[in-house]
Formats: structure tokens, C-alpha cells, sequence
């Protein structure tokens, strides 16, 4: 029989028969896309977001919602990422046919050069070339179209803009208050704004700024330990295998339950389990194949360091040794040399906008679980 597909995936959006747990957060989304609202998804990277954003949106189409999703840091300027919204919701709206009058009409202002191709079927955006063209007259209109192709359309619309925060990279004066003031009118629209780097997206939906208050906000936790345990067990289990429960302890732990590691970790596992065919995976399977991943790693975790400054080298040693709650300790400090709490503070506050660390349920926690671990075995 031909080994079966190694059912533990990352890195990719995670289908239905691989998803776990996170019903009542799709069926909420689900439920509040379907009635136009504008949700706001948070949660650190790799927790999750994009993976539920494209279950719920494959749910909405099979209720013949019409579907568009970008992920803004994609593109590389402003009118770059409007052309590209344009496109996606031309597609989503049509066929050709039905949008090619309104298309005629539009661009009050600029007239975007909008093209259709007969023969693939794909509808190309160009608004302006050369890096002096200035998109911030059209972005109203450009945004403006949703709500336009859904008026008296029969259908409605449901829009994921992913990696959100990155909005403000473009033009952090105009854009933001360019969409917000455009999707409130469309209330055949829903939108979910997905946004990773919390502190970012939080400073973002403050008072002040253009999104306050416009709509729900989803916090995406991480999956709990029984879940996975679960999904864990039985994927193992249907190829004949079985996990100690040290085995799995373990693994949850190194991953600290980021959905991306813990997959990642589980992949690696069943390689190993099916290279050396083991039945019962142990404490000591699972630590090898955690190490495998760290050397994998370890020439960017090298780059990585050499980045940074001694004051973070430190401070990141110290949280990786003896954890994120005593790290404002006297005597962590004095052990790792770390200086006076404000310093310590302003090394944290940097690596948090590095990606590096980042806080969940008010403590810090490293975004990349494998991080700590290599950073331990160098200083071993
Ligand atoms: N509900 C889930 N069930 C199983 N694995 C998941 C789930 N959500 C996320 N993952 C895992 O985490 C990885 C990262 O998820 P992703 O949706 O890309 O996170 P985010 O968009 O928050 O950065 C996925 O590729 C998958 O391996
Ligand atoms: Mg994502």
C-alpha cells in the first residue's frame, strides 16, 4: 500500500477535513460576512487568521456570496494594490458581460485603463504608470466599487483584506480613511480586516483614527491542548501509530500551541515515524525531531542574531531561560546583566517590533517557538 499523505500541513491555508476546532469563530464570521459587516480578525501571526478567513469564505460562496481576498503586503505601492483590488472584484462580480457597462462609466476622475482578456478570462487593471503617478485621487472610487457592483446586483459580496496592518506602508495619511469612509456606505459588503502584530492593529482601531469603532473585533486564540490532542492522536492513529503522552506534552510544548509550529513539529514527526516505521513515538522522538528543525533553522537564527544589539541578545536570553514573568526580576537582571526594568522594557519593546516577541494574554511569548530553544542550546 503507498504511504498516505502526510496529513499535518503549514504554511498553506488548511482545508476542511484538516481544520481543527475554531466553529464558533467560522460560524460567527460567516454568519457577520453575510450580513456586510466589517469584522476586524487579530491575533499574532501564525496563529491562524488566514486559514479561517478562507474557510468562512468558501462557505459564503457556496451561499453564492461573491468572494475577493488580498493580502496587502503583497504588493509593493499603493497603486499596485488598488489595481489588484480592482481586478479581484471585476472577477468576483462578473462574468465580463454584466460588468463590462458599468466598467465603461467608470473613473470619474482618472480613467483606469481596464482590459479583458477573451481568451483567459482575466480582467487587467493598470491605472497609471510611472512612479509619479499620484492613486490617492481614484482610491475613493477603486473603493468605492464593491458597494457599486453590488447595488441592485442580486447578490452580495464578501472581502478579506489580509495582513491588514500593512495598510497604513502605503500612505499612512490618506488610505485608511479612503476605505473606511467608502465601506460604511456598502451594505451589501461584508469586509474582515486581518491583521497580525497586534500592537500595530490596536493602535490602528484607537481612538482617532479612521477605524474606531467600525465593527466587530474577533481576538483568534490559540487551539487548545485537548483539541490537538485529538486531531493529534487520530491521524497517528489511523496509520497504526501512537504518541506517549510525554511524546505529546512535548510537542505541544516546543510548539506553545501556535497552530503553525504545532503542525510543523507534527509533520516533521510522522516522517521520522514513517522512515523508521515506529509504532510508539516517545519523549525522546519527539526531542530529536525538535532538534532536526533547529538545525534546519539555525543559519537564519544565526543571521538573525548577529542583527541584533547585546542589550536585546540579552534580554532574549533571558526570557528564553527563564521565562517571560521574571524577567523584571533583580535577579534575572543582575544574572543576565541586563540593566535597570526601563532598559529591559525598551529592549523588549524593540524585539516586539522586530517580529521576534510579541504578547498574548499579556505576556510575551516568542513568536517563533524554535527561537528560544536554539538560542538555550548556544549557550549551553
Ligand atoms: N484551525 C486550524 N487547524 C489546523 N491547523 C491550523 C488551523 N489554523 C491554523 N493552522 C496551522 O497554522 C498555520 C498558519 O495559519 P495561518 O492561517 O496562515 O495563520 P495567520 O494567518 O494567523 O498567520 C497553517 O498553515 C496551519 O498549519
Ligand atoms: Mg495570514
Amino acid at each position: 500500500m503507498a504511504n498516505p499523505e502526510n496529513p499535518f500541513i503549514f504554511g498553506e491555508v488548511i482545508d476542511e477535513p484538516y481544520f481543527v476546532n475554531r466553529t464558533s469563530e467560522l460560524r460567527d464570521l460567516v454568519r457577520d460576512l453575510a450580513d456586510g459587516q466589517k469584522v476586524f480578525l487579530l491575533s499574532p501571526r501564525r496563529f491562524g487568521k488566514s486559514s479561517l478567513v478562507a474557510l468562512a469564505l468558501l462557505k459564503l460562496r457556496k451561499k453564492h456570496i461573491r468572494t475577493v481576498s488580498l493580502t496587502v503586503s503583497s504588493y509593493s505601492s499603493y497603486t499596485q494594490f488598488l489595481e489588484k483590488f480592482a481586478e479581484k472584484v471585476l472577477r468576483a462580480a462578473g462574468p465580463w458581460d454584466r460588468v463590462k457597462d458599468w466598467v465603461a462609466r467608470f473613473g470619474r476622475n482618472v480613467k483606469p485603463d481596464i482590459n479583458y482578456n477573451m481568451t483567459t478570462g482575466e480582467v487587467s487593471v493598470s491605472l497609471g504608470r510611472g512612479a509619479g503617478f499620484d492613486p490617492v485621487p481614484i482610491a475613493p472610487e477603486i473603493f468605492a466599487m464593491p458597494g457599486e457592483l453590488t447595488r441592485n446586483a442580486g447578490f452580495r459580496m464578501a472581502i478579506c483584506l489580509d495582513e491588514f496592518q500593512q495598510i497604513s506602508e502605503f500612505d499612512s495619511g490618506t488610505v485608511e480613511s479612503a476605505i473606511r469612509n467608502e465601506v460604511q456606505e456598502q451594505r451589501e459588503v461584508g469586509y474582515v480586516f486581518a491583521g497580525s502584530q497586534p500592537s500595530l492593529v490596536r493602535e490602528m482601531l484607537s481612538a482617532r483614527r479612521p477605524f474606531h469603532k467600525a465593527g466587530p473585533q474577533m481576538f483568534l486564540g490559540k487551539i487548545a491542548a485537548g483539541d490537538w490532542k485529538a486531531y493529534i492522536s487520530r491521524q497517528f492513529g489511523q496509520r497504526g501509530r501512537r504518541l506517549e503522552e510525554t511524546a505529546m506534552e512535548a510537542l505541544l510544548a516546543a510548539a506553545d500551541l501556535i497552530p503553525y509550529d504545532v503542525q510543523r513539529i507534527a509533520h516533521e514527526l510522522w516522517d521520522y515515524a514513517e522512515l523508521k516505521d515506529k509504532r510508539e513515538l516517545t519523549n525522546a522522538d519527539v526531542q530529536s525531531v525538535i532538534d532536526r528543525l533547529v538545525a534546519a533553522q539555525s543559519t537564519y537564527y544565526e543571521l538573525l542574531w548577529e542583527q541584533l544589539t547585546v542589550g536585546q541578545r540579552a534580554a532574549l536570553q533571558a526570557v528564553a531561560e527563564r521565562g517571560p514573568s521574571d524577567i523584571y526580576a533583580q535577579t534575572v537582571r543582575s544574572e543576565f546583566r541586563l540593566g535597570p526594568a526601563s532598559t529591559v522594557q525598551r529592549a523588549l519593546r524593540s524585539l516586539d517590533a522586530k517580529d521576534i516577541l510579541d504578547r498574548y494574554e499579556d505576556r510575551t511569548f516568542f513568536v517563533d517557538p524554535l527561537f528560544p530553544v536554539w538560542i538555550r542550546a548556544k549557550t549551553a
